[in-house]
């Protein structure tokens, strides 16, 4: 008795304390957590090797400098595999021709489980994003898949020119920005354009807030929030928060729609006359959001940075988008020229796809070197080996991609931006820039119309180039770093893109 009565005063004091001290008493908690369960680890002999040193250390690098973590580990244990602990949750890296082989194909290997506990980008909240199950994940694949069809991915073009197009004429004739700022937004929106509502994508205030809530889910997430979801951090606080705005903000939209009995020709009118659950609809808008806003959203930064620091393939670029203008546009009379992204819109989608090849190894040397990937497993089991060693069932295993596509024996000279480089053949997976395997980007075909489309208006409706925080031509272009896991952003402010307009009508 006196003891509950003790836990009794203890919570009771701990719930009355000031913030400072119940946040010392939680990272106590959390720390005498990790060092409980990290204490009862044993190596087996066909084990991967472990890390040197308590997994207490791993915690903070894995989540905040990921990339020279993983590389240390390769490096401190001298083997291609190896193991550490998250908590009670083991993970091993895996790297190597044939690690990688087994990654992308074996068949126990899951990714959604992999992602849930690793990635940590959205709270799960029974009943909305946790109770997913396989069959509506399924189903919001088979309706992302829809949405590519040919006539869904054509009726699109013309509504992303037109984002576009109002988007880049608020930069004004000149001046400079930061890509991560102005090229991820524009991406924000013509994603939300493309998996959304238009009663969503034709307001810029409820797409800026939009914007922001997805920002805190995924720059909010900490070890913390990561290791122990159900522990009320603020930063886990304010998450589910965002969760909670972002999904009034879609419930809202599907409510408007459906009292207001008016079709429109979007995402949301496909879901709905399809007949999907609510659950599907929503779980459709905020789910691939997540997958699809911020890879296309750091590609086409990056792409936008390294032809401005490569003139040479930016030039090779409009060429390209000038002659399929030559085969598929009408000319406009000199009275009232048509505008860029009219003409543009006149390209058909086949085209887009397939008389581009400048655009596609651009696209291609951009993921390649400015994708910071580690791509997530869970091994749902039986049991198995890479590079001879155990993989139990319930570990996770992780691949970074650095391993494939920074790897100069494939790759000579990794870092240098050359689209014109030969393709690695005969070697198993040597790009998995869109996955590999049995996984997929299931989003490629509308991501890659996106960056297609952003390009060729920016190309031709500016001229551009990288410069320093001085305002000067920058000596030294910008290197991604592969240890910031969302937009591999360099140092902010260490240089900006300086654009003017073209005589080019938007
Ligand atoms: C430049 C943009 C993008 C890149 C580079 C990219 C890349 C990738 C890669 C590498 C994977 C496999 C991950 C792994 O093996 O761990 C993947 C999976 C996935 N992507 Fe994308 N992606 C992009 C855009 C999109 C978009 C726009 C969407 C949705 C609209 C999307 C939806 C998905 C989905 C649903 C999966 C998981 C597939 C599965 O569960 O099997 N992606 N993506």
């Amino acid at each position: 008795m006196p003891y509950t009565i003790g836990l009794h005063a203890a919570s009771t004091a701990f719930l009355s304390a000031g913030f400072a001290t119940q946040f010392t008493v939680a990272v106590i908690v959390f720390l005498a957590i990790i060092l409980t369960t990290s204490a009862f680890q044993k190596d087996g002999v066909d084990a991967p090797a472990s890390l040197p040193g308590n997994s207490l250390l791993a915690i903070t690098p894995f989540f905040r400098r990921r990339y020279d973590f993983l590389n240390w580990g390769f490096h401190a244990t001298g083997q291609s595999i190896f193991q550490f602990q998250l908590l009670r949750n083991t993970v091993i890296v895996v790297s190597g021709e044939s690690a990688r082989e087994k990654f992308f194909t074996a068949k126990g290997l899951d990714l959604t489980e992999g992602f849930k506990i690793l990635s940590g980008a959205i709270p799960m909240v029974r009943g909305v994003t946790s109770d997913l199950q396989v069959r509506r994940i399924a189903m919001i694949h088979r309706r992302l898949a829809s949405v590519q069809k040919n006539a869904s991915l054509t009726a699109l073009i013309p509504h992303i020119l037109d984002d576009s197009r109002r988007i880049m004429e608020s930069w004004g004739t000149n001046g400079r920005f930061d890509p991560f700022d102005k090229i991820y937004e524009l991406i924000f929106q013509i994603t939300i354009r493309s998996l959304s509502c238009t009663e969503i994508s034709d307001d810029p205030a409820l797409v800026s807030r939009l914007k922001t809530l997805y920002d805190t889910l995924d720059t909010g997430t900490t070890p913390a929030t990561v290791l122990v979801p159900w522990f009320p951090t603020p930063a886990m606080i304010k998450k589910l928060w965002a969760t909670k705005e972002i999904y009034d903000i879609v419930v809202k939209a599907i409510d408007a729609r459906e009292k207001s009995g008016i079709a429109q020709n979007d995402t949301l009118q496909m879901l709905l006359d399809a007949g999907d659950e609510k659950l599907i609809v929503v779980g459709f808008i905020m789910g691939l959001l997540i997958a699809g806003a911020r890879a296309t959203g750091t590609t086409a930064s990056w792409l936008m940075t390294l032809i401005g620091g490569h003139p040479e393939w930016r030039a090779k670029a409009a060429v390209e988008v000038e002659s399929l203008l030559a085969s598929y546009s009408s000319p406009s009379s000199s009275s009232a020229p048509h505008s860029l992204a009219s003409r543009l819109a006149s390209i058909p989608l086949e085209a887009w796809e397939s008389e581009t090849p400048v655009l596609d190894s651009i696209i291609r040397e951009t993921t390649r070197i400015a994708q910071p990937h580690t791509a997530m497993r869970r091994n749902l089991g039986p049991e198995l080996y890479i590079n001879n060693k155990i993989i139990p069932t319930g570990a996770y295993v992780i691949y970074p991609f650095s391993d494939v596509h920074l790897d100069p024996e494939l790759y000579p000279d990794p870092w240098k931006f050359d689209p014109g480089r030969k393709e690695p053949v005969n070697t198993p997976f040597g790009y998995v820039g869109w996955g590999g395997g049995k996984t997929l980007c299931l989003g490629t075909r509308l991501a890659k119309v996106e960056l297609k489309l952003v390009t060729a208006m920016f190309v031709l409706g500016f001229n551009h180039s990288i410069i320093d925080q001085a305002g000067k031509p920058s000596d030294t272009l910008p290197v991604p770093n592969w240890n910031d896991i969302l937009l591999c952003r360099p140092p902010k402010d260490s240089f900006y893109i300086k654009y003017e307009r073209t005589r080019v009508p938007l």
